[in-house]
C-alpha cells in the first residue's frame, strides 16, 4: 500500500544504494519539487549533498531570500548561491520562441551546474572526483508531458526533463519521478518541511522567461515581476491560495494598445491573469475567482506597474490551452 512513509524508506534506500559514498549537487528552484527532492536526499546521504541555488533573475519577488533563509533554516542543507542574471539574460537576448528559451534556459542551467561542480570538486580538495550525481525534482506528469513516460507525443520541453543538453557530465537522481504534486506535498510534510515550501503553488523551472512572450529583458522581468507580486498579494490577502492551482501572470511583451491615463493617451502592453484550479497540472479548469478580487489586481496592477494599461484573464481550460504560455 502506498504511504508517505514507505515512499520516503523506499526512495531513501534507492538513493543510499545509487549514491553510495559519492557526493551530489541538487538544483533548488524554490520549488515545492526541488526542495521536497533536495530535503529527501538530504536524509539519506546528509553531508553529500550540497545544493545550489541559481539565481538567473527569472524569480519572482522574495523567491531568492525565501531560499536563502527559509529552506536553509528548515534543512540545514549546504547551500551555494549563484549570481548568474547576466548570463542569462545575455542568452536569451534576442530570443521569442518559447521552446528555444527553454532549452537556453535547461542549457545555462546545466551550465552554470558543472561550474558549481568544478567550484564544489575544488573545496572538496582531494576526492572531489566524486561529486557525481545532480538530484532533481522531476515528477510523473513531467515525464509523461516531456514524451519520456508513456510515449505521449511531446508537448513541451519541460527543462528538467526533454529540455537536458546530450553531454550532460553528471548522473540523475530523481526521486520524484513517480509522484503527484499532491503526493509530493505529503512527503514533504513528512519529512518535516515548513508549511510555506510544502504548500506553495506550482513555479516552472524556466521562472518569468516563459511567461514573457516576446524577449525576455531586464526591464521586463522587472515589470512582469511587479505584476506577479500584486496578483499574488491579493490572492493571499483573499485566502485563495489553497482554492487556485497556481495564476501564472503572463506579459504581452510584443502586444500594445491604447489607453487612457489621467488625461494622456497610453500605449502599453496587456497584463493576463491566468488563474488554473487542478489535480495534478495534466488537465486543468480556469478558476471562477471573484469579480471583487479581479478588480482590485487589475486596478492595482495598471496603477502601480509602469507601461502596464491593460489587464486580461484567460478563460481557457487546459485542454485546449496548457497552463503556462509558452
Ligand atoms: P503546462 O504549461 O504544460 O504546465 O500546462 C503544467 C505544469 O508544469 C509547470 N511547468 C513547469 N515546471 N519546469 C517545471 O518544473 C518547466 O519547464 C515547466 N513548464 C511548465 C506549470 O507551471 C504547470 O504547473
Amino acid at each position: 500500500t502506498w504511504t508517505t512513509g514507505n515512499v520516503i524508506e523506499e526512495q531513501v534506500a534507492a538513493i543510499r544504494e545509487q549514491v553510495g559514498s559519492k557526493r551530489a549537487i541538487c538544483g533548488l528552484s524554490g520549488g515545492v519539487d526541488s526542495a521536497v527532492a533536495a530535503a529527501l536526499v538530504q536524509k539519506a546521504i546528509g553531508s553529500q549533498l550540497t545544493c545550489v541555488y541559481v539565481d538567473h533573475g527569472l524569480m519572482r519577488k522574495g523567491e531568492t531570500e525565501q531560499v536563502e533563509k527559509d529552506f536553509v533554516a528548515a534543512t540545514g542543507v549546504q547551500l551555494k548561491v549563484v549570481d548568474a542574471q547576466e548570463r542569462f539574460l545575455n542568452a536569451l537576448a534576442g530570443v521569442s520562441d518559447p521552446e528555444t528559451k527553454r532549452k537556453i534556459i535547461g542549457r545555462e542551467f546545466i551550465r552554470v551546474f558543472e561550474q558549481a561542480q568544478a567550484e564544489i570538486v575544488a573545496e572538496a580538495g582531494a576526492g572531489g572526483e566524486d561529486v557525481a550525481f545532480l538530484v532533481q525534482g522531476t515528477l510523473y506528469p513531467d515525464v509523461v508531458e516531456s514524451g519520456g513516460g508513456t510515449g505521449t507525443a511531446n508537448i513541451k520541453s519541460h527543462h528538467n526533463v526533454g529540455g537536458l543538453p546530450e553531454d550532460l557530465e553528471f548522473e540523475l537522481v530523481e526521486p520524484l519521478r513517480q509522484l503527484f504534486k499532491d503526493e509530493v506535498r505529503m512527503v514533504g510534510q513528512e519529512l518535516g518541511l515548513p508549511e510555506e515550501i510544502v504548500q506553495r503553488q506550482p513555479f516552472p523551472g524556466p521562472g518569468l522567461g516563459i511567461r514573457i512572450v516576446g524577449e525576455v529583458t531586464k526591464e521586463r522581468l522587472d515589470l512582469l515581476r511587479e505584476a506577479d507580486a500584486i496578483a499574488r498579494e491579493e490572492l493571499t490577502a483573499a485566502g485563495l491560495d489553497r482554492e487556485i492551482w497556481q495564476c501564472p501572470v503572463v506579459l504581452l511583451a510584443d502586444v500594445r494598445s491604447v489607453g487612457v491615463q489621467g488625461d494622456g493617451r497610453t500605449y502599453g502592453h496587456p497584463i493576463v491573469l491566468r488563474p488554473v484550479s487542478s489535480e495534478d497540472a495534466m488537465t486543468a479548469d480556469w478558476s471562477r475567482l471573484p469579480y471583487d478580487v479581479l478588480g482590485k489586481i487589475s486596478t492595482r496592477i495598471t496603477n502601480e506597474v509602469d507601461e502596464v494599461n491593460r489587464v486580461v484573464l484567460d478563460i481557457t481550460s487546459k485542454p485546449p490551452g496548457t497552463i503556462e504560455w509558452e
